[in-house]
């Protein structure tokens, strides 16, 4: 499974890649508002610039020809930008639009697994299931992520991937792995935690002391 970063902050990304596991990120509006002041095509390309793979922007139009419109722009950006839309009808007009044109999407706020076997049949080239949010309702997010997995896996035509989305822990992480996602976004912090363990800390401490006591 890969691990794409969740923000639109350019230090977490940066701090991010040089670690060496990043395979793309993901934005949502509310992510970039949280950089005051960014210009959103300056943002992306910077991003862009750090991640040599998939980064999604979205859309904020709610109909589908205001939705290719904004795809269309973002696509001139950088080769990598995914156009990411909302799981509406709406969306999946986007979805088969920009797809004919040979421009990939991300369809965001997946929270049932019919909607995820639509956007496939659309021709998203990838979907976005919120876990977390799930887990907010009291309904187990991650079997959201089985359901979805066992449909694509059934279905050879589907080539969609599925971002494991909405990420709160690491066990998230972990779970979504063995769910079947191809992808979990993470916020930074959720991937800071993920590294973090008391006996590596511990460990490392007395490593270091009998390297300093030894004679
Ligand atoms: C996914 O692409 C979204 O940006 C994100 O995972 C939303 O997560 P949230 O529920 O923490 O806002």
């Amino acid at each position: 499974m890969q691990i794409y970063l969740d923000t639109a902050n350019i230090n977490e990304i940066r701090e991010a890649a040089s670690w060496g596991i990043l395979s793309g990120v993901t934005t949502n509006p509310t992510l970039v508002a949280r950089e005051k002041g960014a210009d959103f095509k300056s943002v992306i390309s910077e991003i862009a610039e750090l991640v040599d793979g998939p980064i999604s922007a979205e859309a904020v139009s709610l109909d589908g020809e205001g939705m290719v419109k904004e795809g269309l722009e973002f696509a001139t950006w950088h080769p990598n930008v995914i156009v990411k839309v909302p799981s509406t009808t709406e969306g999946l007009k986007a979805v088969y639009q920009l797809a004919r044109k040979g421009i990939r999407t991300n369809v965001t706020l997946i929270f049932n697994a019919s909607q995820a076997l639509l956007a496939a049949r659309a021709g998203a080239f990838i979907v976005s299931p919120f876990v977390g949010r799930v887990d907010d309702t009291g309904v187990d997010g991650m079997q959201l992520i089985r359901e979805i997995s066992q449909i694509y896996k059934s279905d050879p035509e589907i080539k969609t991937k599925i971002i494991s989305a909405s990420i709160r822990h690491p066990r998230h992480i972990i779970d979504s792995a063995l769910a079947g996602a191809d992808i979990a976004t993470c916020p930074f912090k959720v991937l800071q935690m993920s590294m973090r363990h008391p006996l590596t800390d511990r460990g490392i401490e007395q490593f270091l002391a009998d390297w300093k006591a030894r004679s």
